[in-house]
């Protein structure tokens, strides 16, 4: 595993990758956002709407679980961090086979819901302005992708 990794010195760094991964995403494509709170898995995600073409601004979805913004790709950004429980069913499915892109901060906390494959991101906090990223892809559609964009 490994590779697929770089430090993002500040927010705006975190932005511009994340703008430039959402340039290659295709209808249906699931990514899993992972981290401390802080640690910047919305900030990626507004950077991922940037690129997905979605002119209005993305924020912390917190209280509603999941948000559709549309792009040139719709958009469902999903924080389920409150979700009682793994098994809770909220029709992840239908969005994660839907013809949008799936952005989900806090995966695991619905791990038995989310598809075998998919590209998982983890930030790790490690200055104030400074994130480890780094990128695991599950599946080949995933593999090709970080193989693009690094
Ligand atoms: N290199 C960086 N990349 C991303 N965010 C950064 C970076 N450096 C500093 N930050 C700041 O860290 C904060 C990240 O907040 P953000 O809401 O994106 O985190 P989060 O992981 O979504 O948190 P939560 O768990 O509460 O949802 C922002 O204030 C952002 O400006
Ligand atoms: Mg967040």
């Amino acid at each position: 595993m490994g590779g697929y990794q770089f430090i993002s010195k500040e927010p705006q760094h975190t932005l511009e990758f994340a703008k430039r991964l959402a340039e290659k995403l295709q209808p249906g494509d699931v990514i899993a956002l992972e981290g401390d709170l802080g640690a910047g898995k919305t900030t990626f995600t507004k950077g991922l709407a940037v690129g997905l073409g979605v002119s209005r601004t993305v924020n912390s979805p917190t209280f509603t679980i999941i948000k559709e913004y549309q792009g040139r790709l719709p958009l469902y950004h999903m924080d389920v961090y409150r979700v009682e429980d793994s098994f809770e069913d909220l029709g992840f499915d239908e969005y994660f086979e839907g013809n949008g892109v799936t952005v989900v901060e806090w995966a695991h906390l619905i791990k038995e819901q989310l598809p075998e494959e998919l590209l998982t991101i983890y930030l790790y906090h490690e200055e104030e302005q400074s994130r480890k990223i780094v990128l695991e892809p599950q599946g080949t559609r995933y593999e090709q992708l970080c193989k693009e964009i690094f």
